[in-house]
This record gives structure tokens, sequence and C-alpha cells, in this order.
């Protein structure tokens, strides 16, 4: 069965928020705290760890209500089941769309345990050195070489755990930048370094062209045979990693059925679990479970994705807000933004709809962000007092992991008081001074979370996974396939061939011509 087709702006929910929208789009909603003094209990969820406030929202009982119809209207309880039953819902690409299967602690699939088993051995071999280099010394540095998908999730994750870190040095490769590479491999001794190549496909130029470039640098102390201690691969494409000359018993699977975006649960977070051992690798996959059944048992009025992206569908289709952004206040999720970017921007940045027509509203979201309370000191001059309207999440801690109890308390002040200036403003101040003047009314979601282990990051991001999902499905689109990166990539090969050949005349358009011919005239 395929997924519903239904254009939301053709329901009654939605002419009914259009007509809501009017009413509240000249609203200072400031005072609905005090007029409501219930709003603040009313408008949060409470799930294990976390504690979502969604009250400083521009949205009424009403709002909330019509949203909740419109997810009724597109029959989002059956994509979600469509989803995790394994129905073919990725239809362009006919594939399952099955991360949630790599987490699954009910019903694992016999590949999916098998793999786990195999990550497990190996990445305590590598934490305890019992697998030695081709000169019989323990590895010490471990290097993913992937871009996208089977990069971002890896750095994001390594990043933000790295309070449960061991002693290995976890490095990524991933842009084709061949000064970037030299960077990395300088820090590096070829006789205590693993290196992991991840690519779904092994055909994704960058990550080949690396792969090549830092074999030819092992190259120089070890053989060809010492490869097999140095060189991992994650793959579906087990062919081609093994023609890279990777053996098969190096050879971590992966499914089809995971896209790139989505793939950190599985072999591709193999460089996650030797920076913090398997059993927080395997936390972290449990908090990712139990958010999955959380949101896909929960009601959709008190389900933490599911108001999330219908949140996020109120500005970005009727308040017509052009970014939203997310704000972490812990510098271990500093990499938290650039991942989002690739999870929502390549999933829901469609413009045709699962009909096969151009659409004629808003789709995919632009994301962006940092970290509190750096970002406080960079762009919130424009939150604050700027002419657009940014909806943030707020994401913070209760705990600081090393105890350190007076910055915590400044840090998190700076998260509340930020959130609740954005939504007062000025009003009760009386600002005579213009410049000193704050409008206010500026939405916010805060997700507090008691503390940053692995279990509850799992749970962070299956909610952006699940939230970026419902958002696909109300808009009607496809968000498993990313065909708008291939065209990109043919012409880059194409002009590759240009560039080596010196062959200009193949290159149509006439400013690509000369920015070549510039380029060339220096690079010789
Ligand atoms: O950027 C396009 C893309 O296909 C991503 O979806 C993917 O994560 C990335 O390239 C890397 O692909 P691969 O893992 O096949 O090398």
């Amino acid at each position: 069965m395929s997924l519903p087709k239904i254009n939301p702006t053709k329901t009654a929910a939605w002419k009914k928020l259009e007509k809501h929208f009017q009413e509240i789009k000249v609203q200072q909603m400031q005072d609905v705290f005090l007029k409501d003094s219930d709003r603040a209990d009313r408008f949060k969820i409470e799930w294990q760890d976390f504690y979502l406030d969604y009250s400083k929202n521009r949205i009424t009982d009403k709002t909330l209500s019509f949203l909740l119809e419109l997810a009724e209207e597109v029959k989002l309880k059956e994509a979600i089941s469509q989803q995790f039953s394994g129905e073919k819902i990725n239809e362009t690409e006919n594939r399952e769309v099955l991360h949630t299967a790599l987490r699954d602690f009910e019903n694992w699939k016999p590949e999916v345990k098998a793999t786990l088993q195999k990550m497990k051995h190996f990445s305590e071999e590598i934490i305890n050195g019992s697998h030695k280099g081709f000169t019989g010394k323990a590895i010490t540095d471990v290097v993913n070489i992937g871009i996208g998908g089977s990069h971002l999730g890896p750095e994001m994750v390594t990043e933000a755990l790295q309070f449960y870190k061991n002693h290995l040095k976890i490095h990524f490769i991933a842009n084709i930048d061949g000064d970037a590479v030299a960077e990395t491999l300088n820090k590096l001794n070829p006789e205590t370094t693993l290196f992991i190549v991840v690519s779904k496909s092994f055909t994704t130029q960058e990550t080949i062209a690396n792969v090549s470039l830092v074999k030819d640098w092992f190259l120089t102390s070890g053989t060809k045979k010492d490869i097999q201690k140095h060189f991992v691969a994650v793959s579906v494409n087990e062919e081609g990693a093994k023609e890279f000359g990777i053996s098969e018993d190096n050879i971590f699977p992966m499914q089809d059925w995971v896209g790139g975006r989505f793939s950190l649960w599985g072999s591709v977070g193999l460089s996650i679990c030797c920076a913090i051992g398997f059993s927080n690798f395997e936390a972290m996959l449990k908090g990712a479970f139990e958010m999955d059944n959380h949101f896909k048992k929960e009601d959709f009025s008190n389900n933490l994705p599911v108001l999330l992206a219908l949140l996020s569908v109120w500005y970005n289709n009727f308040f017509k807000a052009e970014t939203e952004a997310v704000v972490a206040y812990s510098q271990y999720l500093n990499k938290l933004a650039p991942y989002l970017q690739q999870a929502v921007m390549e999933s829901n940045g469609k413009s045709i709809d699962r009909n096969g027509e151009t659409v004629n509203y808003q789709t995919g979201t632009i994301v962006w962000g940092s970290v509190g309370t750096n970002a406080q000191h960079a762009f919130f001059q424009l939150l604050h007092q700027g002419t657009k309207l940014i909806p943030t999440d707020f994401i913070g801690f209760s705990e600081s992991l090393h105890g350190n109890i007076e910055n915590h308390n400044i840090l998190m002040a700076n998260f509340f008081a930020q959130t609740e200036v954005l939504w007062e403003g000025t009003h009760t101040k009386n600002a005579e001074n213009p410049f000193e003047i704050f409008d206010g009314n500026k939405p916010t979601n805060s997700i507090l979370i008691k503390k940053l282990t692995p279990k509850n990051l799992g749970s962070l991001l299956a909610i952006y996974e699940h939230k970026l999902f419902v958002q696909g499905i109300v808009w009607n689109i496809f968000s498993f396939d990313q065909w708008g990166v291939e065209l990109g990539k043919t012409v880059a090969k194409e002009t590759l061939q240009a560039i080596e050949n010196s062959n200009f005349s193949v290159i149509e358009n006439a400013s690509t011509k000369n920015l070549l011919s510039k380029f060339s005239n220096s690079n010789h």
C-alpha cells in the first residue's frame, strides 16, 4: 500500500487554520499567561527525562485542535504504521524506510543483530588493544572517511558524547579538500591508525578519492597485505569495497532500507562504538527505540515529535516563517545544527508532491542554529529585534556532566531568560527609547532534558527524525529520496573531465567557461 496522497491545502482543517490565522497574526500574545493561569501547565509534555514547554508559541487551544485535525485528515496515523511495518514508503526508489529497525529491541532482524555483534566484537578489540597494527602496536587513532550521512551523524554523536569517551582519538575526513586531508594525515601514525571507510554506495566521488589518497599515504610505510589491519568498510556495496582491497571480513554491511542521513544507528556508527564503547552505543539505540514507541503509541496531542512538527507547519505555512533555529545550551551539541540540516533539508527540500504535481505551498523548513550562550553574542540580536519571525527550539540539560554548578546555573539562566525575553519583549517595561523596545511575541519551544546521556541523546535525535517524517506526510512529499543532489554530482564529473583534459569547449555556460579558464591558468 502506498502513502496517502492528500493535498493538505484542500483539507477542511487547513481552511480552518487559514481563517484562524487571520485572528492570531495580529495578536500580541504576551498577556495570555495572565489571562490563562493554566497555560504553562497545559502546553507541555513530560516524557521520561524530557520536559517540553511549548506554551510560548503563538497558539491557542483552537490552533492546536485544528492542527491535530490536519494530522488526522492527512492520515498521519496510517502513514506512521506504514513506515514501521516496512512498507515501501520511499516510493521513488522503491524501498522500505526502516532505520527504526536498527534499534528495535523487541524484534531485531537477524541481519541487524549479526551486524551489531560484529561491531561489538570489533570495537572491543580496538579499544582493549588486542587488535594490532602492522608493526604490532595497538590502535590509538580511528579515522572515519565518509561524507553526508556517512559523516555528520557519527561526528555529531562522538562530539556530543565525548564525556563518555575512552582513550582513542577519533578523526573525520569528509571534504574532498586535499588540504584538509593532508592536515589530518599530518597528525597520524600509519602504524597505529584504523581507517573506517563509510559509504553506503561506495561510489561517492569525495569518499573514493579521499580513500585512494589515504591508501597511497599508508602504502608509503605499510604493504598491501597490511591494509587488512588498518582499513575496514561500511557499505551496502560489498563488491565495491572488495575491489578497493578491503577483505570480506572487514566489511560491515548496511541495508538499502536505511537512508544515509538516518544511518548512524547501524554500522555507520562504528566510529561511535570505538569512541564510547558498545554499551554506550546500545544505550543510545535504546533511547531512540523508546522514543519510537512514544511516537507510535502516544496520542497526537501528547506526542513530542508530532506536536513539534505541527507547530513548525503552523509557522512555515501560515506565518510564512522563512527559517527555524535550533539552539542547544550545551557545547557538546555544537554539531547538532549541521546534522539536522542534512536530516531535515535533504528530506523535505522537495517541490513535487506525492501525486507528481508541483506544490503551491511551502515545504521544507530551513534549519540553522548554534549553541547557547555563544549564539546570543552572534545572531540573537536579529531574533529579538529583526524583521523576521524565527521560531526557535531551545535545548538544555538540568544537570552538568562535570558538576560545574556555578557555570551551569549561568548557562541555563540564559536559556530561560532568552525564551522569556523573546516572548515578553518590553511590553511591561514602558521603554521609551525606540531602540530599546523589544516587540516580543517571538515563539520558542523549550526542551529541557535531565542530563546528556547516550540514552537521552538517542531519544532527542529520534524526536527530530520523526518530526521531519510528520512534516513530509503533511506536505504530501516524499521525504526519503534525494534526487536533488544527483544532477550536481553528474555535472561535477563532466567538469572535472574538462579540467583534466583542459578542454573547455564542452562547457556550454559562458560564465563557467570563463571561471574554468581562469582556474586552469592559475593552477599550472
Ligand atoms: O549528498 C547525497 C548523499 O547521497 C547523501 O544522502 C549521503 O548521506 C551522502 O551522499 C553519502 O553517500 P554514501 O554514503 O553513499 O557515500
